[in-house]
């Protein structure tokens, strides 16, 4: 009889020492495999960087890595005012306020957030998917025009439910988009969409996510949502601003931030 398939494993290779690949494979709790036979999906670096990927599926041809340097997406880091999300999240006072992307995925909103000047703070649940976007991350803060927006970003794996309340710096606005959407004309958004949902990732309660988030927020929360979607956990927002497939809800944050001095 032979073995049933691994569900997810490390594939061990060159590009990196067996000890980082130890540390990952055990952080992950997943098995650290020399062939990738044994795997229905697989985490391997490539010298791209780290990667998922489901060997073998026709259908799912493609591998998803945290990136941004895309040339689109650097185009839009250049001018990132013109960000609906950014401007959602605008608030008033001088200095670097502090953003907590509370679900974070592969980190595309949180980085156009600190392109804009703002401090991130990201928290992703899933392991696997905050092991691919600390990897994103930390090839970011080697490219130039990159280095200094990811400077601005750091990363807190676990629930956000329990990590916001444990924050010690309150910040002034706390980012939600707790859903994929369910449909989406770019190809490669669907195959991504389909390689994360095979992680198994699982939607926490809403109501309860936004109930934290306004108690820490000291000034706004941003929520995304698809343009005609209910708001979540049917909370009516403040505001709204609408983009063509997405809008972005905002309330006013509960939380009361220290003032130093
Ligand atoms: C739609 S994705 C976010 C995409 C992200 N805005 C981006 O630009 O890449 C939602 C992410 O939220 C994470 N998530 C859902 N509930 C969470 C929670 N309670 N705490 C932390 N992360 C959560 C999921 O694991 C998933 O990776």
């Amino acid at each position: 009889m032979t073995a049933p398939p691994f569900p997810l494993a490390l594939l061990a290779g060159p590009h990196r020492t067996g000890t980082e690949l130890k540390h990952l494979a055990d952080t992950l709790g997943i098995p650290l495999i020399e062939e990738p036979e044994g795997a229905v999906l697989l985490l391997r670096f490539m010298p791209e960087g780290l990667e998922l990927a489901k060997p073998g599926d026709p259908l799912l041809p493609g591998s998803l890595r945290a990136e941004f340097t895309a040339r689109d997406f650097r185009r839009r880091l250049l001018h990132p005012g013109r960000e609906l999300l950014v401007q959602a999240a605008r608030v008033r006072g001088g200095g670097q306020p502090l953003v907590v992307d509370a679900t974070a995925g592969l980190g595309r909103d949180g980085f156009l957030l600190a392109a804009a000047g703002y401090r991130v703070r990201m928290i992703e649940a899933n392991p696997v998917v905050a092991a691919l976007l600390a990897d994103g991350l930390a090839r970011a803060r080697c490219i130039a025009g990159l280095a200094a927006i990811a400077a601005r970003i750091d990363l807190i794996v676990g629930d956000a439910r329990e990590q916001l309340p444990a924050l010690v710096e309150l910040p002034e606005v706390v980012y939600l988009d707790p859903m994929f959407p369910e449909r989406t004309k770019s190809a490669l958004v669907r195959q991504e969409l389909r390689l994360l949902q095979l992680l198994d990732q699982k939607n926490c309660d809403d109501a309860d996510l936004l109930r934290v988030a306004l108690a820490v927020a000291a000034k706004k929360v941003v929520v995304k949502r698809p343009l005609k979607a209910p708001p979540l956990a049917a909370v009516p927002p403040g505001s709204t601003r609408r983009g063509k497939a997405v809008r972005f809800d905002v309330y006013a944050g509960k939380g009361k931030k220290e003032v130093s001095g």
